[in-house]
């Protein structure tokens, strides 16, 4: 049985002077994988690995993993790949078994059948505060007057310092932590005819880096005439509570005259007597009075209204 596998490995070897073929102990050996490397950018990992070639052969490869804790304390124990056990491409996405910033030991061998390779181990323990972080996409509109930034969803492990500022001389800078991508942020109440401009960069918290800056963006507002409509609008209707206010002062002032105006002093006849007709008489004196001092105030206000 075995013989007959050796003998069938070493006519393909022989077959096929393409193959790389190893005759170890009078066992055909499948070669392990090469060039084991991770390629990290935004917290997305992928381990690489060349191909083990054998013609007409479909050849799988396994992937394992041991943390800094498997490495520590369990030093035999080594954790199968979630997606790469076995694969038939050669990359394996292991950015969901990479759960802490710690090394990873990682290794892959190949599969043909029954056969198997020797695990080819990645030559340096990966951490994943080596990734690469790129400056973050962006879209900066203007809604109206609104100075609006929407950045590049990266994943929930990714905030974003947002930098902005009117472009004009010495221009002061403003910043703002944007939580999480793919959202529409309001940044600012932009003025008319002025031009703003946004650059961000990525902050990750777990690995303790961040990004360069963005390229910045800019956008303008048109000077619109809306502000002097505004202002004309604002100075008409403070005209309008202002004739308001002077009418309600002279309204007041009329009623205040017709309650106030009779004092009525009491003759030192209404004291003894009581008499109504001597009070009705000196009443009606009274009452004319009044009259015409209202009158003077009219033609006081008459010009104003
Ligand atoms: C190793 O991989 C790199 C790319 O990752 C490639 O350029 C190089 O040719 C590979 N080496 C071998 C021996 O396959
Ligand atoms: C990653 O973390 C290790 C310690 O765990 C540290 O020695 C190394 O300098 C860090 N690398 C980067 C790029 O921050």
């Amino acid at each position: 049985m075995v013989l007959e596998e050796i003998l069938t490995s070493l006519t393909m070897c022989f077959f096929y002077t393409l193959m790389p073929c190893l005759l170890i102990g009078g066992v055909v050996v499948l070669p392990a994988p090469q060039n084991l490397s991770v390629q990290s950018i935004n917290m997305k990992h992928l381990l690489t690995w060349s191909p083990v070639i054998v013609p007409g052969e479909i050849i799988y490869y396994s992937v394992e993993y041991q943390g800094e804790y498997e490495s520590l304390y369990m030093s035999h124990i080594w954790i199968p790949s979630s997606w790469c056990s076995p694969t038939k491409g050669l990359e394996c996405d292991i950015t969901d078994d990479i759960t802490a910033t710690v090394p990873y030991n990682l290794h892959v061998r190949a599969t043909l059948g029954s056969q198997t390779s020797a695990w080819s181990t990645l030559q340096h323990p990966f951490n994943r505060n080596s990734t690469v972080l790129t400056p973050p996409g962006m879209d900066v509109t203007k809604d109206g007057f609104h100075l609006v930034i929407e950045l590049e969803d990266l994943g929930p492990q990714f905030e974003f310092l947002v930098v902005y500022w009117r472009r004009e001389p010495s221009a002061k800078e403003h910043v703002k932590m944007v939580r999480s991508g793919a959202v529409p942020v309001h940044l600012e109440t932009m003025e008319p005819g002025a031009a703003y401009c946004v650059k961000a960069q990525t902050l990750v918290k777990t690995i303790g880096r961040h990004s360069t800056f963005s390229q910045a963006q800019c956008v303008k507002v048109q000077g619109e005439p809306l502000p002097l409509a505004l202002a004309l609008f604002a100075f008409v209707g403070f005209l309008l509570i202002l004739v308001a206010v002077l009418l309600s002062i002279w309204k007041m002032g009329r009623l205040l005259r017709h309650s106030c105006c009779p004092v009525v002093v009491l003759p030192d006849t209404l004291k003894i007597t009581s008499s109504p007709q001597k009070l009705i008489s000196c009443r009606k004196e009274e009452v004319e009075v009044c009259a015409t001092a209202v009158l003077s105030s009219e033609e006081l206000l008459r010009p104003w209204i």
